[in-house]
């Protein structure tokens, strides 16, 4: 059957399998639980997705955008290449602290920088700075702005690199014309504006899961 319990239980065996967790891991999310951040991180599996994604474009610079308690900056981080650096962006200075706490643990203190405040206002910040160009982006913040950073990143992601944005079909909200959630338009905004973006091979991928119905969109930069 096609249910909810299904699809946790799926992911359920996906971890006992080929996903196993470890301590970092466990340890990241008790520490997010324990300090009541919000449950909504990517899944193991998902998160896997992104490590298989890192190290197959070989990845050695990489922008997070949403950072919450360092789940997915953990699992991106680890897969960096040799000498590798990730940012990630964290509106929320109490979560930045606990995902902070967690990298650290989990030994990639060096690796990892954690920027707080909006992602808008970090953006100009790294332009200064001239960082970049990256290897790989994920896109997972306020939904709103997703096109607007993915507009961002496209300028500043290597040819061969990817562009990846979380949470684009929202229970199938996506293929609804007639949406009038602004969090909605901007996802159908977006796949509007890459239908005649020629700097980009681009793919949807709906998913389930133990987070429920949603979907990551994969961008290969450079045609
Ligand atoms: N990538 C994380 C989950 C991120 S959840 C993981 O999978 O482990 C979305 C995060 O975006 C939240 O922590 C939220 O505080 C943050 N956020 C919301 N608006 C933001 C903004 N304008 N700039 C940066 N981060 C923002
Ligand atoms: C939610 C899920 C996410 O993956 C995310 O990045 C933000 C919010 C949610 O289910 O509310
Ligand atoms: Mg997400």
């Amino acid at each position: 059957m096609l249910d909810q319990e299904t699809f946790s239980a799926v992911d359920a065996f996906i971890g006992e399998t080929i996903v196993p967790t470890d301590e970092a891991l466990r340890d990241a999310l008790a520490a997010a639980e324990t300090a009541g951040l919000p449950q909504i991180q990517v899944s193991r599996p998902q998160g896997k997705l992104l490590e298989v994604l890192v190290r197959l474009v070989g990845a050695r610079s990489i922008l997070e955008f949403g950072t919450l308690g360092g789940y997915s900056t953990i699992l991106m981080a680890r897969a960096l290449a040799p000498g590798g650096r990730l940012i990630t962006l964290e509106a929320n200075p109490d979560y930045a602290e606990v995902a902070r706490d967690s990298i650290e643990r989990a030994g990639l203190g060096e690796a990892v920088e954690v920027r707080i405040g909006p992602a808008l206002e970090a953006l100009p910040v790294l332009e200064e700075e001239d960082t970049g160009p990256f290897d790989l982006v994920f896109i997972d913040a306020d939904k709103v702005n997703t096109p607007n950073y993915f507009a961002w990143a496209l300028d500043r992601t290597r040819r061969g690199g990817l562009i990846v944005a979380d949470n684009v079909v929202r229970d199938g909200s996506l293929a609804e014309a007639a949406a009038g959630d602004p969090v909605t338009k901007a996802q159908r905004q977006l796949h509007e504006a890459l239908a005649s973006e020629p700097r980009v091979a681009a793919t949807t991928i709906q998913t389930v899961g133990s987070k429920g119905y949603d979907g990551f969109l994969i961008a290969l930069v450079g045609g």
